[in-house]
C-alpha cells in the first residue's frame, strides 16, 4: 500500500523530537526574557510583494510562493526580518522604546537540502529598533552568546564573527568604485570563502574583469582578523567617516569584554552576508571545528522599515536557527534524551482499585504535578517496571490490600523505601515529598 510521504525539507516531530524542540525553545524564550526582550508573533503567509527586493535575489528564488483564491501574489515567510519591520513601522511612534523584541517560528525556503539546511526551519528572531549606535549590537550579540551558553556551549564549541558593510563601503569607495560596483564586490566577498577565484566570475560578467591591484586589495581586507590588523590597513586612506567608524568598533568590542564576551568574538572581514538589507555591523556565529553551516547570522539594517513604508528606523537584529543548532547539541552530548517525565507513576490492581485510584489522581494533577498511569489492568510487576521506567520519583500503589486498609502505598523511587498512608493524605504527602 503506498503510504504519503512529508514533503521533501519538511519534518514531522515525535513526541521525544518535539519534546527535545521544546526543551530548546523554552530554553530561548527563558534567555531572551533575562535579557529584557519582549516575545511577539506574526502570520505565516505573507505578500509576495514584502520579499521581492528586499531579501535579496538568494532568497527570492527560494520563495514557496502561489496565487491564493483570491488572486492574490502570496509567500511562506522564509524570514521574519520583513515582517517585524513592517510591524515596527505600522506602530514605531507610539512604541516603549527601547524596543527589544523576540520571536520563535516556522520559515519556509526552497533550499538544496543538505545537513543542517530544510526547506521548513524554526529560528529565533531577536531585534532592537531604534537605536542607531553600537550599543544595540552589544545587547544582541550578548543575547545570541547566551542562548547558546545556556545549554552548556562554550567558547571551545562555537564562535561570533563580527564584520562590518559600513567599513567595505568606506574603504571600496576610497578606491574609487561606484555603488553598483560596491555591491557587486560584496557579493564577491559572500561567496568567496565557498568558491574561491569563482566568486568573481558574477562581477566580470556585469562590469568586466576587477583590475589586479584592486582585486589584491579587496582581498587582503577580506582577510583581515583583527581590529589592530584593520586599523593598520585603513591608517594610510584616514578621512573622518573611517575614523568615525573605528571609534564605534572600539566601542562594540570594548562592550563585549566587558562583558566577558571577547572569547567568543572574532573579528573577520570575509562576512559579509547574502541579504541584502544589510546596512552596518554584521556577524555570524559558526561551530568551531567548522563542520557545519551557520548556527546564526544578523546584523544591521537601518532602511528597511522605511523601504517597507514606515519611518526612517534603525535596526539590528540576528537569527538562530533550530538545525545546524539541534546538530552541534547533539554532537556534544548537550542534548537531553528525555526531558518530560511524570512525578508520579500510578500501579493499580484491578477495576475496583482503579475507581479508588481515580480520584487520588485527579487531585494530585489538579495540583500541578505530573500522574502517569496505565489505562489497562496489566500484571503487578510490569506495572511496577513501568513505574521506574518512567522516569518518575514516586510509584503510588493502589492494591486490593491497601484499598481494604484505606491506604495507599508510597514507594520512593530512587532509593526504593515504601511508607503507608491513609487514602486522605495521599495529596499533602506527595505535595511534601516534592517540596521538601
Ligand atoms: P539567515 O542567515 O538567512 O538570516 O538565517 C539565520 C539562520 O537561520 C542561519 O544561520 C541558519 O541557522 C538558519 N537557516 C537559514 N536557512 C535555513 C534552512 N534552509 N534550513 C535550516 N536552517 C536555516 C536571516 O534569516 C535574517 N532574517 C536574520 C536577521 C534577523 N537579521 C536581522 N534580524
Amino acid at each position: 500500500m503506498a503510504t504519503f510521504q512529508t514533503l521533501p525539507g519538511f519534518r514531522e516531530f515525535y513526541p521525544e523530537d518535539f519534546a527535545r524542540r521544546n526543551h530548546v525553545f523554552r530554553l530561548w524564550r527563558q534567555t531572551a526574557s533575562t535579557h529584557g526582550f519582549a516575545e511577539y508573533d506574526a502570520p505565516v503567509l505573507e505578500p509576495l510583494e514584502l520579499y521581492k527586493a528586499k531579501s535579496g535575489d538568494e532568497i527570492e528564488g527560494q520563495l514557496f510562493s502561489f496565487t491564493d483564491k483570491g488572486g492574490r501574489e502570496v509567500a511562506l515567510r522564509p524570514e521574519m526580518t520583513p515582517t517585524v519591520c513592517r510591524l515596527i513601522g505600522a506602530k514605531a511612534s507610539a512604541l516603549k522604546r527601547p524596543i527589544k523584541w523576540f520571536s520563535i517560528g516556522e520559515f519556509y525556503r526552497y533550499e538544496r537540502m543538505q545537513k543542517g539546511r530544510g526547506r521548513c526551519f524554526s529560528q529565533f528572531n531577536a531585534d532592537i529598533f531604534g537605536e542607531p549606535g553600537p550599543e544595540a549590537e552589544i545587547e544582541l550579540i550578548a543575547l545570541l552568546t547566551q542562548c547558546l551558553c545556556a545549554f552548556g556551549l562554550t567558547e571551545q564549541d562555537f564562535y561570533v564573527r563580527l564584520s562590518d558593510r559600513n567599513l567595505w563601503f568606506y574603504y571600496l569607495e576610497a578606491l574609487g568604485l561606484d555603488e553598483p560596483r560596491i555591491r557587486a564586490v560584496l557579493g564577491v566577498v559572500d561567496k568567496f570563502e565557498k568558491a574561491g577565484d569563482d566568486a568573481f566570475k558574477a562581477y566580470t560578467e556585469q562590469f568586466g574583469e576587477l583590475d589586479a591591484t584592486l582585486k589584491a586589495k579587496v582581498l587582503a581586507f577580506l582577510q583581515i582578523k583583527s581590529l589592530a590588523a584593520l586599523e593598520a590597513l585603513l591608517a594610510p586612506i584616514g578621512g573622518d567617516k573611517l575614523a568615525a567608524r573605528l571609534v564605534e568598533w572600539r566601542k562594540l568590542l570594548g562592550g563585549l569584554t566587558a562583558m566577558g564576551l571577547e572569547r567568543f568574538i572574532e573579528v573577520d572581514l570575509g562576512v559579509v552576508r547574502g541579504l541584502a538589507y544589510y546596512t552596518g555591523f554584521v556577524f555570524e556565529a559558526f561551530d568551531r571545528k567548522g563542520e557545519l553551516r551557520a548556527l546564526a547570522g544578523g546584523g544591521r539594517y537601518d532602511d528597511l522599515v522605511q523601504k517597507l513604508g514606515g519611518p526612517a528606523f534603525p535596526a539590528v537584529g540576528f537569527a538562530v536557527g533550530d538545525m545546524t543548532f539541534a546538530l552541534l547539541l547533539e554532537q556534544r552530548g548537550l542534548m537531553p534524551t528525555l526531558v518530560q517525565v511524570p512525578d508520579v507513576y500510578c500501579v493499580i490492581g484491578g477495576e475496583a482499585e482503579r475507581i479508588a485510584a481515580f480520584g487520588a489522581i485527579q487531585k494530585i494533577r489538579v495540583s500541578g504535578y505530573r500522574v502517569d498511569y496505565p489505562m489497562k489492568d496489566i500484571a503487578f510487576g510490569k506495572q511496577l517496571k513501568a513505574a521506574s521506567d518512567s522516569g518518575a520519583k514516586l510509584a503510588l500503589i493502589f492494591g486490593a490490600d491497601e484499598l481494604a486498609k484505606g491506604v495507599v502505598k508510597i514507594r520512593n523511587l530512587g532509593d526504593r523505601t515504601e511508607s503507608e498512608v491513609p487514602s486522605a493524605d495521599v495529596l499533602a504527602t506527595v505535595r511534601e515529598f516534592f517540596t521538601s
